[in-house]
Protein backbone atom coordinates (compact mmCIF):
# COMPACT_ATOMS: atom_id res chain seq x y z
CA UNK A 1 0.00 0.00 0.00
CA UNK A 2 2.56 2.45 0.88
CA UNK A 3 4.67 2.27 -1.75
CA UNK A 4 1.61 2.36 -4.43
CA UNK A 5 1.34 6.03 -2.88
CA UNK A 6 4.54 7.29 -2.79
CA UNK A 7 4.55 8.57 -6.79
CA UNK A 8 1.67 10.82 -5.20
CA UNK A 9 4.25 12.30 -2.75
CA UNK A 10 7.26 12.79 -5.01
CA UNK A 11 5.18 14.37 -7.58
CA UNK A 12 3.65 16.59 -4.97
CA UNK A 13 7.03 17.08 -3.87
CA UNK A 14 6.82 15.81 -0.47
CA UNK A 15 9.50 13.65 -0.74
CA UNK A 16 12.41 14.60 2.08
CA UNK A 17 14.31 11.68 1.52
CA UNK A 18 15.13 11.55 5.26
CA UNK A 19 15.30 8.09 6.90
CA UNK A 20 15.00 6.14 3.51
CA UNK A 21 14.29 2.44 3.26
CA UNK A 22 14.66 0.43 0.00
CA UNK A 23 11.10 1.11 -1.14
CA UNK A 24 12.05 4.93 -0.72
CA UNK A 25 13.98 4.40 -3.91
CA UNK A 26 12.78 5.21 -7.09
CA UNK A 27 13.38 4.30 -10.64
CA UNK A 28 13.88 7.86 -12.54
CA UNK A 29 15.71 6.68 -15.82
CA UNK A 30 18.94 6.98 -17.54
CA UNK A 31 18.30 10.58 -19.23
CA UNK A 32 18.60 12.21 -15.61
CA UNK A 33 21.80 10.94 -15.29
CA UNK A 34 23.22 12.08 -18.21
CA UNK A 35 22.88 15.69 -16.74
CA UNK A 36 26.03 14.75 -15.04
CA UNK A 37 27.72 11.63 -16.36
CA UNK A 38 28.66 12.74 -19.79
CA UNK A 39 31.38 15.08 -19.65
CA UNK A 40 34.48 14.05 -21.55
CA UNK A 41 36.32 14.81 -18.74
CA UNK A 42 35.01 12.76 -16.43
CA UNK A 43 34.35 9.19 -18.60
CA UNK A 44 30.95 10.66 -20.78
CA UNK A 45 29.73 7.41 -19.08
CA UNK A 46 26.63 8.03 -20.42
CA UNK A 47 27.56 8.26 -24.10
CA UNK A 48 29.75 5.21 -23.99
CA UNK A 49 26.33 3.45 -22.76
CA UNK A 50 23.76 5.28 -25.28
CA UNK A 51 26.38 3.35 -27.84
CA UNK A 52 26.72 0.14 -25.97
CA UNK A 53 24.58 -3.14 -25.93
CA UNK A 54 22.51 -2.45 -23.02
CA UNK A 55 20.53 0.71 -24.06
CA UNK A 56 19.72 -1.33 -27.32
CA UNK A 57 18.52 -4.16 -25.55
CA UNK A 58 14.85 -3.12 -26.05
CA UNK A 59 15.01 -2.54 -29.25
CA UNK A 60 16.26 -6.07 -29.86
CA UNK A 61 13.05 -7.79 -28.94
CA UNK A 62 10.37 -7.05 -32.20
CA UNK A 63 6.50 -7.97 -32.16
CA UNK A 64 5.38 -10.11 -29.31
CA UNK A 65 8.70 -10.31 -27.57
CA UNK A 66 8.20 -6.88 -27.09
CA UNK A 67 4.97 -7.15 -24.29
CA UNK A 68 6.57 -10.42 -23.04
CA UNK A 69 7.39 -10.18 -19.65
CA UNK A 70 9.51 -13.10 -19.83
CA UNK A 71 11.87 -11.20 -22.46
CA UNK A 72 11.51 -7.75 -20.94
CA UNK A 73 12.80 -8.89 -17.58
CA UNK A 74 16.34 -8.75 -18.88
CA UNK A 75 15.94 -6.54 -21.61
CA UNK A 76 14.87 -3.55 -19.71
CA UNK A 77 15.35 -1.87 -16.27
CA UNK A 78 11.91 -2.11 -16.10
CA UNK A 79 11.26 -5.70 -16.85
CA UNK A 80 13.97 -6.69 -13.73
CA UNK A 81 12.70 -4.18 -11.45
CA UNK A 82 9.34 -3.96 -8.82
CA UNK A 83 7.19 -1.82 -11.38
CA UNK A 84 5.68 -0.13 -8.25
CA UNK A 85 8.92 2.44 -7.89
CA UNK A 86 8.97 3.40 -11.16
CA UNK A 87 8.93 7.50 -11.66
CA UNK A 88 10.09 8.69 -14.70
CA UNK A 89 11.77 5.60 -15.68
CA UNK A 90 10.77 4.49 -19.52
CA UNK A 91 10.97 0.95 -20.74
CA UNK A 92 12.74 2.17 -24.69
CA UNK A 93 15.92 3.45 -22.59
CA UNK A 94 16.52 -0.82 -22.29
CA UNK A 95 18.95 -1.83 -19.71
CA UNK A 96 19.37 1.49 -17.99
CA UNK A 97 21.81 2.61 -15.78
CA UNK A 98 19.72 1.98 -12.95
CA UNK A 99 19.58 -1.89 -13.78
CA UNK A 100 23.12 -2.46 -12.54
CA UNK A 101 23.72 0.90 -9.85
CA UNK A 102 20.26 1.39 -7.95
CA UNK A 103 17.08 2.95 -8.52
CA UNK A 104 18.55 6.96 -8.49
CA UNK A 105 16.02 9.13 -6.96
CA UNK A 106 17.74 9.65 -3.66
CA UNK A 107 21.37 9.62 -4.80
CA UNK A 108 21.41 11.64 -7.68
CA UNK A 109 21.86 15.24 -5.41
CA UNK A 110 25.63 15.66 -5.84
CA UNK A 111 26.28 16.28 -2.31
CA UNK A 112 25.11 12.56 -1.97
CA UNK A 113 27.13 11.45 -4.95
CA UNK A 114 30.64 12.62 -4.34
CA UNK A 115 30.34 10.76 -1.04
CA UNK A 116 30.25 6.90 -1.93
CA UNK A 117 28.80 5.90 1.74
CA UNK A 118 26.42 7.81 1.50
CA UNK A 119 25.30 7.44 -2.01
CA UNK A 120 25.18 3.37 -1.36
CA UNK A 121 23.04 4.46 1.88
CA UNK A 122 20.23 6.29 -0.73
CA UNK A 123 20.44 3.34 -2.73
CA UNK A 124 23.45 3.42 -4.74
CA UNK A 125 24.78 -0.04 -6.08
CA UNK A 126 28.64 -0.88 -6.85
CA UNK A 127 28.02 -3.65 -9.64
CA UNK A 128 29.31 -6.99 -9.78
CA UNK A 129 29.65 -10.00 -11.58
CA UNK A 130 26.77 -11.55 -9.67
CA UNK A 131 24.50 -8.97 -10.94
CA UNK A 132 25.36 -9.23 -14.09
CA UNK A 133 24.81 -13.11 -14.35
CA UNK A 134 21.44 -12.17 -12.88
CA UNK A 135 20.96 -11.84 -17.05
CA UNK A 136 23.78 -12.89 -18.54
CA UNK A 137 22.55 -17.25 -18.00
CA UNK A 138 21.48 -19.90 -19.39
CA UNK A 139 17.48 -18.71 -19.27
CA UNK A 140 18.53 -16.32 -22.01
CA UNK A 141 17.33 -17.80 -25.48
CA UNK A 142 21.05 -16.35 -26.66
CA UNK A 143 23.25 -17.15 -24.37
CA UNK A 144 26.61 -16.75 -25.71
CA UNK A 145 28.71 -17.55 -22.23
CA UNK A 146 30.13 -15.20 -20.10
CA UNK A 147 33.44 -14.08 -18.73
CA UNK A 148 33.21 -11.31 -16.44
CA UNK A 149 36.23 -9.41 -17.27
CA UNK A 150 36.22 -9.85 -21.56
CA UNK A 151 32.46 -8.57 -21.02
CA UNK A 152 33.26 -5.83 -18.47
CA UNK A 153 35.81 -4.63 -20.67
CA UNK A 154 32.83 -4.09 -23.66
CA UNK A 155 30.67 -1.97 -21.48
CA UNK A 156 33.46 -0.16 -19.14
CA UNK A 157 33.04 3.21 -18.46
CA UNK A 158 35.38 4.05 -15.88
CA UNK A 159 36.33 7.95 -15.05
CA UNK A 160 40.07 8.81 -16.79
CA UNK A 161 42.49 8.55 -13.49
CA UNK A 162 42.77 12.03 -12.00
CA UNK A 163 46.77 11.44 -12.14
C1 LIG B 1 23.56 16.32 -10.07
C2 LIG B 1 24.64 15.54 -10.61
C3 LIG B 1 24.52 14.01 -10.63
C4 LIG B 1 23.45 13.25 -11.05
C5 LIG B 1 22.09 13.71 -11.55
C6 LIG B 1 23.89 11.88 -10.96
N1 LIG B 1 25.19 11.82 -10.51
FE1 LIG B 1 26.31 10.15 -10.22
N2 LIG B 1 27.85 11.26 -9.50
C7 LIG B 1 27.87 12.64 -9.43
C8 LIG B 1 29.13 13.08 -8.84
C9 LIG B 1 29.55 14.52 -8.59
C10 LIG B 1 29.87 11.90 -8.53
C11 LIG B 1 31.25 11.81 -7.88
C12 LIG B 1 32.28 11.43 -8.84
C13 LIG B 1 32.49 12.48 -9.91
O1 LIG B 1 32.76 13.63 -9.59
O2 LIG B 1 32.37 12.11 -11.10
C14 LIG B 1 29.04 10.78 -8.98
C15 LIG B 1 29.40 9.44 -8.87
C16 LIG B 1 28.67 8.38 -9.38
C17 LIG B 1 29.10 6.99 -9.37
C18 LIG B 1 30.40 6.47 -8.80
C19 LIG B 1 30.17 6.15 -7.36
C20 LIG B 1 31.39 5.57 -6.67
O3 LIG B 1 31.60 5.95 -5.52
O4 LIG B 1 32.11 4.75 -7.26
C21 LIG B 1 28.11 6.25 -9.96
C22 LIG B 1 28.09 4.76 -10.17
C23 LIG B 1 27.07 7.19 -10.34
N3 LIG B 1 27.43 8.46 -9.97
C24 LIG B 1 25.90 6.83 -10.99
C25 LIG B 1 24.84 7.69 -11.24
C26 LIG B 1 23.58 7.27 -11.82
C27 LIG B 1 23.25 5.86 -12.25
C28 LIG B 1 22.79 8.38 -11.91
C29 LIG B 1 21.37 8.47 -12.39
C30 LIG B 1 20.40 7.62 -11.69
C31 LIG B 1 23.56 9.49 -11.38
N4 LIG B 1 24.79 9.03 -10.99
C32 LIG B 1 23.11 10.80 -11.32
C33 LIG B 1 26.87 13.49 -9.84
C34 LIG B 1 25.60 13.10 -10.29
C1 LIG C 1 19.00 -6.63 -16.65
C2 LIG C 1 19.79 -7.62 -17.36
C3 LIG C 1 21.26 -7.39 -17.59
C4 LIG C 1 22.25 -7.14 -16.66
C5 LIG C 1 22.09 -6.97 -15.16
C6 LIG C 1 23.49 -7.08 -17.40
N1 LIG C 1 23.26 -7.28 -18.74
FE1 LIG C 1 24.65 -7.27 -20.23
N2 LIG C 1 23.18 -7.56 -21.61
C7 LIG C 1 21.84 -7.73 -21.32
C8 LIG C 1 21.10 -7.88 -22.55
C9 LIG C 1 19.60 -8.07 -22.68
C10 LIG C 1 22.04 -7.82 -23.60
C11 LIG C 1 21.76 -7.93 -25.10
C12 LIG C 1 21.43 -6.58 -25.66
C13 LIG C 1 20.87 -6.74 -27.04
O1 LIG C 1 21.64 -6.83 -28.00
O2 LIG C 1 19.64 -6.78 -27.15
C14 LIG C 1 23.34 -7.63 -22.96
C15 LIG C 1 24.55 -7.52 -23.65
C16 LIG C 1 25.78 -7.37 -23.07
C17 LIG C 1 27.02 -7.29 -23.79
C18 LIG C 1 27.20 -7.40 -25.31
C19 LIG C 1 27.37 -8.86 -25.61
C20 LIG C 1 27.61 -9.15 -27.06
O3 LIG C 1 27.28 -10.28 -27.48
O4 LIG C 1 28.13 -8.29 -27.77
C21 LIG C 1 28.02 -7.14 -22.87
C22 LIG C 1 29.50 -7.02 -23.17
C23 LIG C 1 27.39 -7.12 -21.55
N3 LIG C 1 26.03 -7.26 -21.74
C24 LIG C 1 28.06 -7.01 -20.36
C25 LIG C 1 27.46 -6.97 -19.09
C26 LIG C 1 28.17 -6.83 -17.85
C27 LIG C 1 29.68 -6.78 -17.70
C28 LIG C 1 27.23 -6.77 -16.86
C29 LIG C 1 27.43 -6.54 -15.38
C30 LIG C 1 28.30 -5.41 -15.02
C31 LIG C 1 25.93 -6.87 -17.50
N4 LIG C 1 26.11 -7.00 -18.84
C32 LIG C 1 24.73 -6.85 -16.83
C33 LIG C 1 21.25 -7.74 -20.08
C34 LIG C 1 21.91 -7.48 -18.90
C1 LIG D 1 17.85 -14.31 -18.37
C2 LIG D 1 17.86 -13.07 -19.12
C3 LIG D 1 17.28 -13.05 -20.52
C4 LIG D 1 16.04 -13.43 -20.92
C5 LIG D 1 14.94 -14.08 -20.08
C6 LIG D 1 15.94 -13.12 -22.33
N1 LIG D 1 17.11 -12.56 -22.76
FE1 LIG D 1 17.56 -12.02 -24.69
N2 LIG D 1 19.49 -11.67 -24.13
C7 LIG D 1 19.97 -11.72 -22.85
C8 LIG D 1 21.40 -11.46 -22.87
C9 LIG D 1 22.29 -11.38 -21.64
C10 LIG D 1 21.76 -11.27 -24.21
C11 LIG D 1 23.17 -11.01 -24.76
C12 LIG D 1 23.68 -12.28 -25.38
C13 LIG D 1 24.88 -12.82 -24.67
O1 LIG D 1 25.95 -12.20 -24.77
O2 LIG D 1 24.77 -13.88 -23.98
C14 LIG D 1 20.53 -11.38 -24.99
C15 LIG D 1 20.45 -11.22 -26.37
C16 LIG D 1 19.27 -11.24 -27.09
C17 LIG D 1 19.15 -10.90 -28.49
C18 LIG D 1 20.28 -10.41 -29.38
C19 LIG D 1 20.95 -11.62 -29.92
C20 LIG D 1 22.18 -11.29 -30.70
O3 LIG D 1 23.01 -12.19 -30.80
O4 LIG D 1 22.35 -10.14 -31.12
C21 LIG D 1 17.82 -11.06 -28.84
C22 LIG D 1 17.18 -10.82 -30.19
C23 LIG D 1 17.13 -11.51 -27.65
N3 LIG D 1 18.05 -11.60 -26.61
C24 LIG D 1 15.79 -11.80 -27.60
C25 LIG D 1 15.14 -12.32 -26.48
C26 LIG D 1 13.75 -12.74 -26.48
C27 LIG D 1 12.82 -12.68 -27.68
C28 LIG D 1 13.47 -13.16 -25.21
C29 LIG D 1 12.16 -13.72 -24.66
C30 LIG D 1 11.65 -14.91 -25.34
C31 LIG D 1 14.69 -13.02 -24.42
N4 LIG D 1 15.67 -12.50 -25.23
C32 LIG D 1 14.81 -13.36 -23.10
C33 LIG D 1 19.24 -11.98 -21.71
C34 LIG D 1 17.96 -12.50 -21.69
C1 LIG E 1 25.29 -3.36 -17.23
C2 LIG E 1 25.60 -2.67 -15.99
C3 LIG E 1 25.87 -1.19 -16.00
C4 LIG E 1 25.14 -0.21 -16.62
C5 LIG E 1 23.90 -0.37 -17.48
C6 LIG E 1 25.75 1.05 -16.26
N1 LIG E 1 26.83 0.82 -15.46
FE1 LIG E 1 28.02 2.22 -14.59
N2 LIG E 1 29.27 0.78 -13.89
C7 LIG E 1 29.05 -0.58 -14.03
C8 LIG E 1 30.21 -1.30 -13.50
C9 LIG E 1 30.38 -2.80 -13.46
C10 LIG E 1 31.10 -0.31 -13.01
C11 LIG E 1 32.46 -0.52 -12.35
C12 LIG E 1 32.25 -0.72 -10.89
C13 LIG E 1 33.57 -0.88 -10.17
O1 LIG E 1 34.31 0.10 -10.10
O2 LIG E 1 33.84 -1.97 -9.70
C14 LIG E 1 30.46 0.98 -13.27
C15 LIG E 1 31.02 2.22 -12.93
C16 LIG E 1 30.39 3.44 -13.08
C17 LIG E 1 30.90 4.72 -12.61
C18 LIG E 1 32.20 4.93 -11.83
C19 LIG E 1 33.31 5.13 -12.79
C20 LIG E 1 34.64 5.34 -12.09
O3 LIG E 1 35.66 4.97 -12.68
O4 LIG E 1 34.66 5.90 -10.99
C21 LIG E 1 29.99 5.68 -12.97
C22 LIG E 1 30.09 7.18 -12.71
C23 LIG E 1 28.91 5.00 -13.67
N3 LIG E 1 29.20 3.66 -13.72
C24 LIG E 1 27.80 5.63 -14.19
C25 LIG E 1 26.88 5.02 -15.02
C26 LIG E 1 25.84 5.74 -15.73
C27 LIG E 1 25.58 7.22 -15.63
C28 LIG E 1 25.16 4.80 -16.46
C29 LIG E 1 24.05 5.02 -17.45
C30 LIG E 1 24.23 6.07 -18.45
C31 LIG E 1 25.76 3.50 -16.16
N4 LIG E 1 26.81 3.68 -15.31
C32 LIG E 1 25.31 2.28 -16.68
C33 LIG E 1 27.94 -1.18 -14.57
C34 LIG E 1 26.94 -0.53 -15.29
Amino acid sequence: MFIKVLPLFLALGLFLGNGSSPADFEYIGSAKCKSCHNSPAKGAQYKVWAAGPHAKAFESLKGDDAKNPKCLKCHTTMGHTDKDLHYTLTQKEGVGCETCHGAGSAYKSPAIMRNQEKSIAKGLIIPDEKLCRSCHNEESPDFKGFDYKEYLKKMAHPRPSDD
